[in-house]
Formats: structure tokens, sequence, C-alpha cells
């Protein structure tokens, strides 16, 4: 079986722990999105593993992990990463694959995203400046772009890289003021790169299709969420890649219709770090609540994250748009002691009501969510092993959000570790 597993609403649902847990059952892993703005966690008895470029598949010693052509590699984290899970003892020597068509973040695209910021002031975006818009920028301008593949030839990159830093100095100095970049110490870097990273590099089309003739399982792992997909989610608040289902064939080679299972995740509720609209939004007691019980702080950039209910007209958007089969709830131990629960059903704009997720934000930012609601529980569910023992509530809870987002649920998280996560079936 192959499985494609992305978020469904603005990030950090939880991808992590599920790619980890079925992962289980695959033989490689595929990134195809997204660079070090993601931040993926996986718990491993008391160990927590915070993994940014690294497929979550990484923590186990067989499974191959592939970097696809869509994702923007910034290779200081990605050595920075390989070290760490060495030193637990995890080599990823032999199955780490990087394709030779990613885009590379290098460090003048973290100081164009954190400078764009910067100017924008009240109107930023909240990047994470991890440089992934200026990178994805760079690939969609072609001219100035550089892939891992530059990396193979040094004599190349050289030349091609003081013409990059060239046309780069006049946009810092005319729009930023900023100090000039130098090509020397760029390059350095990059030759510290290549070294390390050229063993890894390889045509990852040509192997992912390759693994399928072989009969191999692979799961692709999305970064980022639907809301966040660069044409579909909510723009200008978005990221710069395709971070909904639609960008996995796109990110790594390989035609959607060999994937047998598209898993959505969710949490219980609604996170949204940066700026944007979230009609769900609780900025309260009942937000911060929630904030408390979750730890909702960011993995990649520690801010804390905006809370609200489970918007199930976004999630219903979200799970149309990516073609997903079936739904990851995490989170729901979180929700206990909450008296009732609140579910966005439809959204009132302009007076009018409507179950549509408006594609422009001037809309969203009008929108008023329309409630169901239900009761909450006070049981402690992080022991629970089976879907029937949940108590009554939590079903009934769980029975809402299928409702109104028309997906089924099979999948439901109770805490952050491997075994707290129940199978319905
Ligand atoms: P990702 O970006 O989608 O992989 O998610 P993150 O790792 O950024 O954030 C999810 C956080 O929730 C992590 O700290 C996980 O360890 C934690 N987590 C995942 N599932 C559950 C769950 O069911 N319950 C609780 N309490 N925590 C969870
Ligand atoms: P994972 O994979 C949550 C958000 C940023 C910002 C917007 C644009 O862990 O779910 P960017 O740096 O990409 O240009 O920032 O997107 N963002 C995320 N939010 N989880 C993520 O990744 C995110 N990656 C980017 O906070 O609002
Ligand atoms: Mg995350």
């Amino acid at each position: 079986m192959n499985y494609c597993v992305v978020g469904l609403q603005w990030g950090d649902e939880g991808k992590g722990k599920v790619v980890d847990i079925l992962a289980a059952e695959s033989d490689v892993v595929v990134r195809f999105n997204g660079g070090a703005n993601a931040g993926h966690t996986v718990v491993i008895g008391d160990e927590k593993f915070a993994l940014h470029l690294m497929p979550s598949g990484a923590v186990r010693d067989r499974t191959w992990c592939v970097i696809g052509n869509g994702v923007a590699v910034d290779p200081a984290v990605l050595i920075e990463e390989i070290d760490c899970l060495a030193e637990e003892n995890i080599s990823i020597n032999g199955r780490l694959f990087i394709s030779e068509n990613a885009h590379i973040v290098l460090d003048y695209h973290k100081q164009e995203d954190r400078l764009r910021e910067e100017v924008l002031g009240r109107a930023k975006l909240g990047t994470t400046i991890r440089g992934i818009g200026p990178c994805y920028a760079d690939k969609v301008g072609r001219s100035y772009a550089v892939r891992m593949g530059d990396f193979r030839d040094l004599d190349a990159l050289k030349p091609k890289l003081a013409n990059i830093v060239e046309y780069k100095n006049k946009i810092f100095s005319a729009l930023y003021d900023a100090d000039p970049i130098k090509t020397e110490e760029i390059f350095a870097k990059c030759v510290e790169y290549a070294q390390r990273l050229g063993p890894f590099i390889s045509n990852t089309t040509q192997l992912l299709h390759q693994s399928i003739l072989d009969g191999k399982s692979i799961l692709f792992e999305g970064a980022q969420g639907a809301l966040l997909d660069l044409d579909h989610g909510t723009f200008p608040f978005v990221t710069s890649s395709n971070a909904s289902s639609l960008g996995m064939s796109a990110g790594c080679g390989v035609p959607a219709r060999l994937v047998d299972k598209f898993i959505g995740v969710v949490k219980a509720y609604t996170t949204r770090v940066g700026a944007g609209p979230f009609p769900s939004e609780q900025d309260n007691e009942i937000g911060q609540y929630i904030r408390d019980r979750g730890n909702e702080y960011g993995t990649t950039t520690g801010r804390p994250r905006r809370c609200g209910w489970f918007d199930g007209v976004a999630a219903g958007y979200s799970a149309a748009t990516g073609g997903i089969d079936e739904v990851a709830m995490m989170h729901l131990d979180t929700l206990a002691g909450l008296e009732e629960l609140k579910v966005c059903r439809a959204y009132r704009i302009n007076g009018g009501e409507t179950k549509l997720f408006p594609s422009n934000v001037a809309q969203l930012e009008k929108a008023e969510c329309i409630y169901e609601t239900t009761a909450g529980w006070d049981q402690d569910l992080s022991e629970v092993k089976i879907f029937d023992d949940l108590p009554r509530a939590v079903r009934d809870y769980i029975a809402m959000v299928e409702e109104i987002s028309k997906v089924p649920v099979s999948i439901v998280g109770v805490g952050p570790k491997r075994s707290q996560t129940i199978f319905r079936k």
C-alpha cells in the first residue's frame, strides 16, 4: 500500500506522529514540499525528535528516506539533523536520497525573508524566517536558483554564485539598505555542504519509480497543511509550496493514482501560527486552555500557536480539495475538561449563511462561525486503546466532526506517543 499523509489545517496537526507510525509498514518515506519551516515531532519512548527536513521515517533504521524535488533544502539544517540522529546511533547512510532537482536554501534566502518581514512591519506574513519564500521565488524565477545537483560541479557553481550575489546585493542595497553578501563566504559553505551531502544526491524520481516496480510500499509525507497551500490556501497568508496533497505528484514525480490512500491529519481543534484569518479562533480563556493543555508552541520557532474550535467548513474544504479518504484526528486528549465543545458548521458572511470555504481572504476575514455544540468530557483519554472504549461524549464529538466535514475519522490521537494512537478498524 502507498499512503500519502497531509495536514488539513494550518500545519502542526501531528503529521510527524502519524507518519512515524505508518512508517512501520513502509519501505520508503518521501517528503515532497516545504523545507525547514516544517517541524515534525516524533516521540519514541521518552525521546522526542523534531524533524525539519528529514522524512519522519528517519528514526526507523531500515526505512529509506527521500527528499523530493519539491523540497527547499537548507543544507545546514539537514546536516545538523543527520548529526543529531547519529548521536542517537541512527545512521542514514545508504538510505537517504536527496533529489538533484531540489532547490537549495542559502543564507541570503533567510536574510531576504527576515528583511522583507521587517520592512512589512504590521503587514508581515509571520513567516518562519527559514528562507522558504525567497528560495521558491528563485525557483520560479529560474535565473538565480541553486539546486542540489549544482553541488556536484563546484567549478561551475562558483561563477554562478558570483552572478547571484551581484544580483542579490543590488536588491539588498536598494530595498533594505543591508550590508552586501560575499561570494567567497557563501561558496566556502557550499563546498562544505557538497562534501557532506554529495553522497546522498541522486535522481529520486527514478528511484521512486523503480521502488514502485519492485513492489516497495511508499509513504508520502506532506509538510504544512492544505490551508497553507500556495494555490488553495488562505493566500497571501500561506507558505510558498503546494502543501495540500495536490503538491505530492509535482514534488516527487510520482502520479497520484499510485497512492492507495490519502490520509488527512487534523487536530480535534484548530491552531495557526503566523498571521492570517482564522474564523474559529478563541483569543480568550478557551484558546489559552487549549494552548496550555496541548502545549501549543511552534516546533520550529517556539511561537505560541493561535488556538480555536474545530472548523468543519475549512476541514471539509481541505479534504475535498485533497481527495482525502480518511482522517487522523489528533489531540482528543487535549480537549478534556471543557464543559462544552463547538464545531464550526457554516459561516455567516455579509448576512448570508454558507457551508463553502471562501477562496479569498477578504471574504474569510468577514466570516463568522455558526457553531454546533456538544457536551465535553472530563475523562483522561491517554490510556484508551480501543475506539469503542472512548467515552460516549468523545465518540459523539467525532461523529459530529465527520458529519460536518464529510470525511470519516479512522485514526485517533490521545497523546504524543506512538502507543497513544487508536486505529478504528
Ligand atoms: P506536525 O508538524 O504536523 O508534525 O506537528 P508538530 O509536531 O509540529 O506538532 C504536533 C504536536 O502535538 C507535537 O508536539 C506532538 O508530539 C503532539 N501530538 C501529536 N499527537 C498528539 C495527540 O494525540 N495528543 C497530544 N497531547 N499531543 C499530540
Ligand atoms: P509543519 O510541517 C505551521 C506558516 C508560518 C507562516 C506561513 C508562511 O510543521 O506543519 P513560511 O516560513 O513557510 O514562509 O511561513 O506558514 N508555517 C507553518 N505553520 N506548521 C508548519 O509546518 C508551517 N510552515 C510554515 O507560520 O504563517
Ligand atoms: Mg509542525
